[in-house]
């Protein structure tokens, strides 16, 4: 775990991690997989990396996400990033799904600890996990089959995402805008516009931008490049500008927050209603059920 020496993360937070979590164990996982090998399961050549991802550390750790040591190393620093408890933060996503979804897309789904807990939630449904980094991909894919979860992992952009449209009931991000360009932010929030069904949801976790506003301090302890930015922005009215109608933004713990946002539903009068679909199998066969599922016939 390669940290920058001079910053807050490097001098002081990397070496209490370091104390906190079992090395020798995760020295023993990274050992015991042929990352290059398995990466190539889920590389697809047809992915271009954009350039804000892969000139930039993330987390203090250098060379990105496109590394073996990213996907080792993320879930221990996170366990202790999410405060109070990373679980708990997870959950506040999962609380806040409003749709029955048949077909979930969580983006940048990197180690999978939410994609794995949509799944837990919602056995019935179809859910995918996508992500620039097949290395995280590796690492997701163990732990859904650790936990027996049946979850299908997809190398790809979240910016462009090429599923068929209205595809998904669900579309998720967590802890991925503070780790983009608001402008990236936005070309993500048009492409699960896209991908949803009218009454589909998306729900994006990560940091309190109100918070980060006011502790600019916090901003620097992580290593995160984008973080200002985020903070100086609002996921509500980028939302709202790619027409998600019901948008709304609780704060969870203080210092992360959970966006919401429906995608409307036509109706006659050329208006439309910004109500959550009830995916109902039993009774809902208008939109989804005769629809056929590119997406769920893809392996990565
Ligand atoms: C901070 S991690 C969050 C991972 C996971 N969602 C979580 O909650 O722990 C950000 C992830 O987003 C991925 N990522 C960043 N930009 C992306 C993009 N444009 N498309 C897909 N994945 C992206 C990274 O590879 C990384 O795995």
């Amino acid at each position: 775990m390669a940290a920058r020496p001079n910053t807050i993360w490097g001098n002081f937070l990397s070496p209490v991690v370091r104390f906190l979590m079992d090395e020798d164990k995760w020295r023993r996982y990274a050992q015991s997989i042929d990352w290059e090998k398995e990466s190539d399961r889920f590389r697809r050549t047809d992915v271009i990396i954009p350039s804000y991802y892969n000139h930039q550390n993330f987390h203090g750790i250098e060379g990105g996400y496109l590394n073996s040591s990213a996907a080792v190393s993320y879930d221990p620093i996170t366990e202790y990033a999410l405060p109070p408890n990373e679980t708990w933060v997870r959950q506040a996503l999962i609380d806040a799904v409003k749709v029955q979804p048949r077909r979930i897309l969580d983006l940048g789904c990197g180690t999978g600890s939410t994609t794995l807990m949509l799944k837990q939630a919602f056995p019935q449904a179809d859910v995918i996990g996508l992500d620039l980094s097949p290395y995280m991909l590796i690492r997701a894919e163990d732990k859904a089959k650790i936990e027996g979860l049946d979850i299908s992992w997809r190398h790809g952009n979240a910016e462009t995402t090429s599923f068929p449209d209205a595809s998904f009931d669900l579309v998720t991000a967590s802890l991925l805008f503070h780790e983009t360009p608001v402008v990236v932010c936005q070309t993500i929030l048009q492409e699960c516009f896209r991908l949803l069904v009218a009454g589909g949801q998306v729900l994006i976790l990560d940091g309190s931008q109100k918070s980060l506003r006011q502790l600019d301090w916090l901003n620097d302890i992580f290593e995160e490049p984008y973080i200002r930015e985020y903070a100086a922005d609002s996921v509500d009215a980028r939302m709202g500008a790619v027409g998600f109608e019901a948008v709304r933004t609780e704060e969870v713990w203080w210092i992360h927050q959970v966006s919401s946002g429906v995608k409307p539903i036509p109706v006659k009068d050329g208006t439309t209603q910004a109500k959550v679909r009830q995916h109902i199998p039993a009774i809902d066969n208008n939109n989804l059920e005769g629809l056929e599922s590119p997406a769920f016939g893809i392996t990565a």
